[in-house]
């Protein structure tokens, strides 16, 4: 292990994500009653641009109308991207006037640090002038060419990073890929096409101490492939998934929760270790398996989920929360 100390960011459940469009307010209830971990009200791509403003003015009342903190939700706001006349007052506008009731912004389609310094200054600015009572975090979206071949830098551009976002769809239109889906796989590859770039945005979240998440499954009728992608993320290290239609979030729960019987398991290679450990012994052997000290970091993961997930049950245990 090297002696470099990686401070994680703030620690959240974000196994599901729900993607709800500001111009449809009548579905921020709906969200808010839903299982989702977080909600992204989103100003971006699911509004029309002739809806900008109205969609804003929307959000500022959803974040202000609904009691998301108590219903257990992280609420993050994806803003416009910085290459549209949109974005400057998203943010100030909305974090000036709702920005006690936002956890998180969401910022689109990242291609350099200086797009998220951008982000963090007029926060930290707002923050001060109106006195916000906590910092918001941030949180990008890499979708482009440029995102994905600066992500390591990205990954070390602010302290309010939470997690990075692979958002599929507009990662194939920028680097051309020959696809009209958003995500999935496709018959012309061997495997999955999006294997490369998800691991390296995981590599790189996971090297600064962000979430990994993935974007989001187009075809909401196809339980099987929403469920098949979330997994091979969850293989790869992806933290959670978002859900585009409420359909999806009980999907990514199911895929980013260990089950019982991991748990069971990841909690026995913990005792195995610790046994071994006072017979003087740092491997050992499960069931016919030999196990050792990387074994009981990999169980420890599992075992820290499932005690932040059933802290999340437990209104009244809160999460643990460090770092940042
Ligand atoms: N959040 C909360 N509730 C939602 C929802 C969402 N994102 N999407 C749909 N619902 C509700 C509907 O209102 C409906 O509720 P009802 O049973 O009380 O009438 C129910 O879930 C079923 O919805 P359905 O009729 O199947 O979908 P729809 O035609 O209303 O909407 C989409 C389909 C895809 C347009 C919609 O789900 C959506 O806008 N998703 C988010 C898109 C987005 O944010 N994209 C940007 C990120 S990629
Ligand atoms: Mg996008």
């Amino acid at each position: 292990m090297s002696g470099a100390r990686i401070e994680p960011a703030r620690q959240r459940l974000q196994r599901s994500e729900l993607a709800v469009p500001a111009s449809r307010p009548e579905l921020f209830g709906k969200a808010l009653h839903s299982d989702a971990d977080y909600v992204f009200i989103d100003l971006e791509d699911s509004v029309a641009p002739a809806d900008k403003e109205a969609a804003r003015a929307a959000a500022i009342k959803g974040l202000r109308d609904h009691d998301w903190r108590s219903r257990g939700k992280t609420v993050s706001l994806r803003i416009n991207g910085l290459d549209t006349q949109f974005m400057y007052r998203d943010l100030v506008d909305i974090v000036e006037q709702a920005g006690d009731r936002l956890d998180t912004i969401l910022v689109p389609k990242v291609g350099t640090p200086s797009d998220v310094y951008l982000v963090d200054v007029l926060l930290t600015q707002i923050e001060e002038a109106r006195r916000l009572p906590h910092r918001i975090g941030i949180e990008t979206l890499i979708e482009t060419a440029l995102g994905m071949s600066n992500v390591e830098a990205i990954a070390q551009s602010s302290r309010r990073l939470e997690a990075l976002h692979f958002g599929v769809a507009d990662y194939a239109a920028s680097v051309r890929a020959r696809t009209t889906s958003i995500g999935g796989t496709t018959p012309d590859y061997p495997g999955d096409q999006w294997h490369s770039a998800l691991t390296r945005l995981v590599v790189a979240s996971r090297a600064h101490g962000l979430r990994p998440i993935d974007g989001p499954f187009g075809d909401f009728s196809d339980r099987e492939g929403f469920l098949a992608a979330a997994r091979r993320g969850a293989a790869l290290g992806i933290e959670g998934k978002w859900a585009i239609h409420p359909s999806q979030v009980a999907l990514a729960n199911e895929v980013f929760t260990p089950d019982a019987a991991e748990v069971d398991r990841a909690r026995r290679i913990l005792r195995a270790i610790d046994e071994a450990a006072t017979a003087g012994r740092g491997a050992a052997q499960l069931d016919g398996k030999m196990i050792d000290a990387a074994s009981m970091r990999l169980a420890q993961n599992i075992v820290s989920m499932a005690d932040a997930i059933a802290a999340r049950r437990t209104p009244a245990l809160t999460l643990v929360t460090s770092g940042r």
